[in-house]
């Protein structure tokens, strides 16, 4: 099949938060073109906030010890130390480019979340951050001439020439064509991977793509096997899987059984705002306990004008579904919600290959080491966006644009049917079975077996969408099942009831390497 090349200066895929921020930073060497396989991101689904010392009561000093204590011993530090001493001012910077985070009077409201010591986190319009900090970005990103934009644009693969990213291969969605564009750098900046579990916050996007492309290019994927999963997901019929902010519980919301009763202090001193890991489990236990597929969250106590006036979107959503948050207990049960591995990064978004760069969730800085601290992932995409962007622009400015020959994609031709919407639904079952909150030996491998199968069954050029989605996540599902097969001992975000102790040499990382 004959493929169409186009040039420009710096490839961005992704257009959330970290995507964006790169482009801005990009823009200043050269042209700009950011694809993104849809409209929607992850970003805009952020409700809780962005976590950032800013407040009087607060230091980075804290914010720092707050984030290595949550990363459970495998955070880098000086990943962490970038993070919270540069993000007050990219904070300040997205202010003054009209973000407009809630205040008390003049000054910044700040909340609390989950294993954070002090009230860190903004927020804006209640519980819409990820949409207003999005908003901001794009409205940057539109005013400035040398950034372009492909949506419904799907990359196929990266282009590798002798050992060097050239840029990527795209399925243009509108007309089925089929695009190779080169580039002196390339960003990735794809998100996460919660589509691989039947329940997620995660929007339909989160196939994994990013994760899966590097890995195929010879990029290495490091601690895949930490999968944080959100302790509070609307759990009722007809509705989707609406996160429900730990926001809430940090303004007082209460956990409670199906039979009515309090729990987290059986659990831990910290009760409701206790590791997010650690409130999962204890769900889930309570679950298993009264026979229940949900327990409730409870915020009847509160002020009816106060929840309103602070969650309105999470109000008016449930209202939907028929719960009135005001008076009636929440159902809510845990979903896969952010996953702290992906393509190992130094902290300029450097990957062991020459000239592609990732940011934001489908990188591992290891910033978050096994276990992310709430509200430290829009501040991630903020902070590690533009230094991706940065160093890239730098290597750009290093590198003459590149004359490679247009490659090939030689399109499978279905010769037997293969029942991809069957494949999607059992593995994300299966990952959610097998691979997610508690897991096991045998269930891991259980699972990779499964994986297995599906991996030689789509190992094919496909040329739509969903089937190669549906390729990326078994890919991602994978490395997630056999990171978790090698890591015999329980960390972080990571729990083995055949391990349920940290085990000898848990301060590795397991990297992955085609
Ligand atoms: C939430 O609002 O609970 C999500 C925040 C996060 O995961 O960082």
């Amino acid at each position: 099949m004959s493929i169409k090349t186009e040039y420009t200066d710096f490839l961005v895929i992704g257009g959330g938060v970290a995507g964006l921020r790169a482009a801005v930073e990009l823009a200043k060497s050269g042209k700009v073109l950011v694809i993104t396989k849809a409209r929607e991101t992850s970003t805009e689904y952020a409700q809780g906030g962005v976590a950032v010392a800013l407040s009087d009561e607060d230091e980075v000093g804290i914010h720092y010890e707050d984030t290595i204590r949550a990363g459970d011993g495998l955070c880098n530090e000086r990943a962490v130390k970038i993070l919270v001493e540069e993000g007050p001012e990219r904070i300040l910077e997205l202010i003054s480019w009209g973000a407009e985070f809630d205040r008390e009077g003049t000054k910044l409201a700040f909340t609390q979340e989950a294993a954070h010591t002090r009230r860190r986190i903004l927020h804006a319009h209640g519980d819409a951050t990820g949409r207003e900090i999005e908003g901001v970005l794009l409205n940057k990103v539109r005013s400035i001439s040398n950034i372009s934009k492909y949506e419904f644009a799907f990359t196929i693969d990266l282009l590798i020439n002798d050992g060097f990213c050239r840029g990527a291969l795209l399925l243009k969605e509108s007309n089925k064509e089929i695009v190779a564009i080169i580039s002196k750098a390339v960003v990735l900046a794809t998100g996460g991977a919660g589509q691989l579990y039947v329940r997620t916050t995660n929007p339909p996007v989160t196939t994994g793509d990013g994760m899966a492309i590097a890995y195929r290019a010879g990029a290495i994927l490091e601690d895949m096997e930490f999968v944080q999963f959100h302790p509070t997901t609307l759990y009722a019929p007809r509705a989707p899987q609406f996160l429900l902010s730990e926001a809430m519980r940090g303004e007082g919301g209460i956990l409670r059984n199906i039979n009515g009763e309090k729990f987290m202090s059986n659990y831990h001193p910290s009760v409701e705002l206790a590791p997010r890991d650690i409130v999962s489990r204890s769900i889930i236990s309570e679950m298993v306990k009264t026979k229940a597929r949900h327990v409730y969250l409870d915020l009847t106590h509160l002020s009816s004008q106060f929840i309103k006036k602070r969650f309105p979107r999470i109000y008016s959503t449930c209202l939907l579904y028929d719960i009135d948050i005001t008076e009636d207990l929440i159902p809510v049960c845990p979903s896969a919600h952010y996953i702290m591995g992906g393509v190992k990064t130094d902290t300029d978004g450097r990957t062991n290959i020459k000239g592609l760069f990732a940011a934001g969730e489908v990188a591992c800085t290891e910033v978050h080491g096994a276990n992310r601290l709430a509200s430290n992932s829009l501040l991630e995409g903020l902070v590690y966006g533009p230094r991706a962007g940065k160093a890239a622009s730098e290597y750009g400015g290093r590198t003459r644009k590149s004359k490679i020959s247009p490659p090939s994609y030689k399109i499978y031709k279905v010769r037997r049917e293969i029942e991809i919407d069957k494949i999607r639904t059992s593995l994300r079952r299966l990952m959610w079975d097998r691979a997610g909150i508690i897991r096991c030996s045998k269930s891991l491998r259980e699972a990779k077996v499964k994986v297995s199968k599906w991996e030689t069954l789509l190992n094919h050029n496909f040329a739509t969408r969903r089937e190669l989605e549906i390729k990326n996540m078994v890919t991602v599902a994978g490395l997630i099942t056999e990171a978790a097969v090698l890591r015999e001992g329980s960390i972080g975000a990571h729990y083995r009831s055949d391990f349920p102790e940290r085990g000898k040499n848990w301060k590795r990382h397991i990297r992955f390497n085609k």
